[in-house]
């Protein structure tokens, strides 16, 4: 009888019916921190020109930038490879609208961050992975199509703000209207794992 197989093991377990991982927590907020230091530098830094050089803040910004992009691309992966259910919520388009909130969070937090390395590229700027591993050009310098990344890339970060927005006012009326575990379980366990 104590020769049962540990075919059940959590860590194999699928969470589809279960809540965030750890990790999952650390992605979500780390992106949230980095995307609210990248908007700051982003305005912080000069006007981009012509003649603008790659250095101090315009600098940070294409490094941090690029985190970023591959940050988001692994927790990507890891919600692909890790699927959480949404809270059932009624009625059921609140669930379709988070969703599809969801979604595209993650398509314009991908997307966009590729847009403005387009935009560098236009200008020679070489990019770099956490300051210290070089990244290809997406485009040779001038291009023209590069150039209209980087006005596509202002753009969206506009509508970013926008989805964000709507995300963030959804998690709070759930938490002060609804009064669900909507918002708990996007926090750390101790606050999340109560019920
Ligand atoms: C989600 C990540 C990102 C956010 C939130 C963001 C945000 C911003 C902001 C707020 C500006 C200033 C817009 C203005 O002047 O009003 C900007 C411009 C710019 N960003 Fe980003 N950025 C991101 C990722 C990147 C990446 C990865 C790169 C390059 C590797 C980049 C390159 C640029 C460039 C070149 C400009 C100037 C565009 C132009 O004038 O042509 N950005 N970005
Ligand atoms: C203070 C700001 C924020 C709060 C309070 C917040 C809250 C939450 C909560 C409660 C969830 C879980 C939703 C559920 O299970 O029904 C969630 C999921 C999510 N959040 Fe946020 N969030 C914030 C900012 C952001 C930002 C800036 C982004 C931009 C990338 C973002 C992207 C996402 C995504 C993509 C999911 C879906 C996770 C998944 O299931 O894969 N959040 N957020």
């Amino acid at each position: 009888m104590s020769h049962v197989p540990d075919a059940q093991s959590p860590a194999r377990a699928p969470s589809a019916a279960g809540d965030y991982d750890g990790l999952a927590k650390l992605l979500h907020w780390g992106i949230v921190a980095l995307l609210a230091v990248q908007y700051a530098v982003g305005w912080i830094m000069p006007h981009i020109s012509a003649r603008t050089p790659n250095e101090s803040w315009v600098s940070w910004h294409l490094s941090i930038g690029v985190a970023i992009l591959f940050v988001m691309a692994f927790r990507f992966a890891w919600r692909l490879a890790r699927p959480v259910a949404l809270l059932p919520a009624e009625p059921l388009w609140q669930n379709r609208v988070a969703h599809a909130t969801h979604l595209v969070l993650y398509l314009l937090v991908i997307i966009n961050p590729v847009l403005g390395w387009a935009a560098a590229s236009y200008r020679g700027w070489n990019v770099f992975l956490f300051g210290a591993i070089p990244l290809p050009a997406l485009a040779a310098k001038g291009t023209p199509w590069a150039h209209t990344a980087g006005d596509v890339h202002i753009f969206l970060i506009y509508v970013l703000l926008g989805v964000m927005a709507l995300h963030v006012a959804g998690a709070l009326y759930h938490h002060v209207f609804m009064r669900d575990r909507v918002l708990l379980r996007m926090l750390p366990a101790k606050a999340g794992t109560t019920g």
